[in-house]
């Protein structure tokens, strides 16, 4: 009965493909730009392995066929940007055109039906709570509240290497750094702090973290193939999506309860859920629910935690495979710090060679190679090609920092070309873009960028790393998704480096 029930919904679902296959041929008209040959019906949907590192993928396709490439991927029609020039024509000069997002199934579930920041597609409710949340919860002032938070984590684990693992066990820095930045995360957004049921609690975040990053990786036949979104009924995926959101749902609402029913002295620095249910309460343009402000936590979650840790992993990484920077990068900050015991953030304006470091694992590792999605809102003409109204084009950082139009000797690991040069990663410069530029830029990038440098800076200051025993090079595999992490964990031998000094513990 069963079989025969899938075989009437397949045949249906193939009439209506083979009609939209109709559309495809009147979209045929617009003057797209080259791309690879596809079939029908699933376009060049069977191309792209998934499960590899598309980025790298998409830049080798885009040598042979240009930096503006189409590809079909069932129904939706997508551009796929290589060079920094076009990356500019998206996220500057026609910014206003490619500055929605596409409405994919994992990401509206999770956001609450788009009341969101991150997957909501330009629109007045979005536009008033990027506001709201760039005023209030990512300015430079919030950023600047949080300083002792990031502080004391960053001291704790240094202390944590040097009482746990110096000079004898392998450190897994990848562990030890997602557990930094979900600490941090954790008192700066949630209010939570070390408890006895913390080490449960951080368990808890790291399954819905994975769990949402699963969601948002997942394909959804829905998403290409509009009337075949039974098929991810029968394979369980809608039934995956409904039970992360419900786990998720829980966790956003025992947050809220909590500060909703807290007797947190008045005098006590407020968290990003304090300001979120204050917002809600105020006379503010937007209109805050508890739905507002749960899928707001979600971006928070999940751009807070694994960006800046993977980053630093990233640094680590280039650094033990290029020892004459990481000599460099150590004399600079020992030499600037002295015998402090402590790199504190308003040290780190003074680190001009370690921030040319971090500016050079941003070029080779961009940890969105891809970026987010944006979604044109209407007909626009790009380099000569025409891109109908809903276009999904994917900006790919990872092929700009690979450019050799933008970059002498682009795969060598180089960071003293940025020592003088004017070139920063703040959206303005196109061949480094790892927060993405215009108006879907990254809000958090200051908050996320301070935590690297802080880290990196301390890491660098206390230890002298090496590889572990046996160990004569680092891979430099990275997981496929939207976060290119590093395959396999980092894990070194961290030597306790002796500064002659007095230890602060502030
Ligand atoms: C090293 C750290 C980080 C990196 C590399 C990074 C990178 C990015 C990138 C590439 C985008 C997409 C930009 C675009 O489409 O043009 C983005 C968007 C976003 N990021 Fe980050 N991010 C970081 C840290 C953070 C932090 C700490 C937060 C918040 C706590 C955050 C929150 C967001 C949000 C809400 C968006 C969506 C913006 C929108 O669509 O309007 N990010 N980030």
């Amino acid at each position: 009965m069963i079989s025969y029930l899938i075989i009437a919904l397949s045949a249906i679902s193939v009439f209506f493909l083979l009609n939209k296959f109709r559309c495809f041929n009147v979209k045929a008209h617009h003057h797209l730009p080259p791309g690879p040959p596809g079939l029908p019906v699933i376009g060049n949907l069977h191309q792209l392995d998934m499960t590899s590192n598309l980025s790298d993928h998409l830049w080798r396709l885009s040598i042979h066929y240009g930096p503006l490439m189409s590809l079909r991927l069932g129904h939706v029609q997508s551009v796929v940007v290589s060079s920094a020039e076009m990356a500019k024509q998206v996220l500057k000069t026609n910014d206003l055109v490619f500055c929605s997002r596409p409405l994919l199934t994992g990401q509206q579930k999770l956001s609450y039906g788009n009341k969101d920041i991150a997957f909501s597609p330009y629109d007045d409710y979005w536009r008033e709570t990027r506001k709201t949340c760039t005023l209030h919860l990512f300015s430079m002032k919030q950023v600047n509240a949080f300083r002792p938070v990031r502080e004391e984590e960053v001291f704790d684990m240094i202390d944590s290497i040097k009482t746990r693992f110096a000079n004898k066990n392998a450190v897994n820095l990848s562990e030890l750094l997602m557990i930094l930045t979900s600490n941090i995360i954790c008192r700066v957004a949630f209010g939570k702090r070390s408890s006895s049921d913390y080490n449960d609690e951080k368990q808890r975040i790291k399954r819905l973290l994975l769990q949402c990053q699963a969601m948002f990786a997942c394909f959804f036949y829905r998403d290409h193939f509009p009337f075949m979104g039974w098929l991810d009924i029968l394979n369980g995926s809608m039934g995956r999506l409904e039970k992360n959101f419900k786990d998720l749902d829980e966790f956003y609402q025992e947050l809220i309860d909590e500060h909703l029913h807290s007797n947190k002295p008045n005098n006590m620095q407020e968290d990003m859920v304090d300001i979120l249910l204050k917002l809600k309460e105020s006379d503010s343009t937007v209109e805050l629910t508890y739905d507002h402000i749960k899928a707001v936590l979600m971006n928070i979650l999940l751009g807070g935690t694994e960006t800046s840790a993977t980053t630093v992993v990233w640094v680590m990484t280039l650094l033990m495979k290029n020892p004459e920077s990481l000599k460099k990068v150590q004399h600079e900050v020992r030499s600037e710090i002295g015998n402090k015991g402590r790199v504190h953030e308003d040290d780190l304006y003074k680190l001009k060679y370690l921030k040319a470091v971090i500016k050079e694992t941003y070029r080779l590792h961009p940890i969105a190679p891809l970026l987010v999605p944006r979604e044109s809102r209407e007909r626009c003409v790009l380099g000569g090609y025409e891109m109908p109204k809903k276009t999904i084009v994917h900006v790919n950082a990872w092929a700009i920092g690979r450019d050799p139009e933008c970059w002498e000797r682009p795969e060598v690991f180089e960071p003293e070309r940025f020592m003088g040069s004017s070139i920063d990663y703040k959206g303005n410069d196109y061949e480094l873009i790892p927060f993405g530029s215009g108006r879907r830029g990254c809000p958090g990038m200051s908050l996320g960028a301070t935590t690297v440098e802080l880290a990196l800076s301390n890491l660098v200051y206390s230890f002298d790393w090496e590889l572990l025993e046996g160990m004569s090079d680092i891979d430099s595999l990275t997981t496929p998704g939207t976060i290119a992490r590093k395959k396999n964990d980092l894990r070194l031998v961290a030597k306790v480096y002796n500064h002659g000094c007095r230890m602060s513990s502030s």
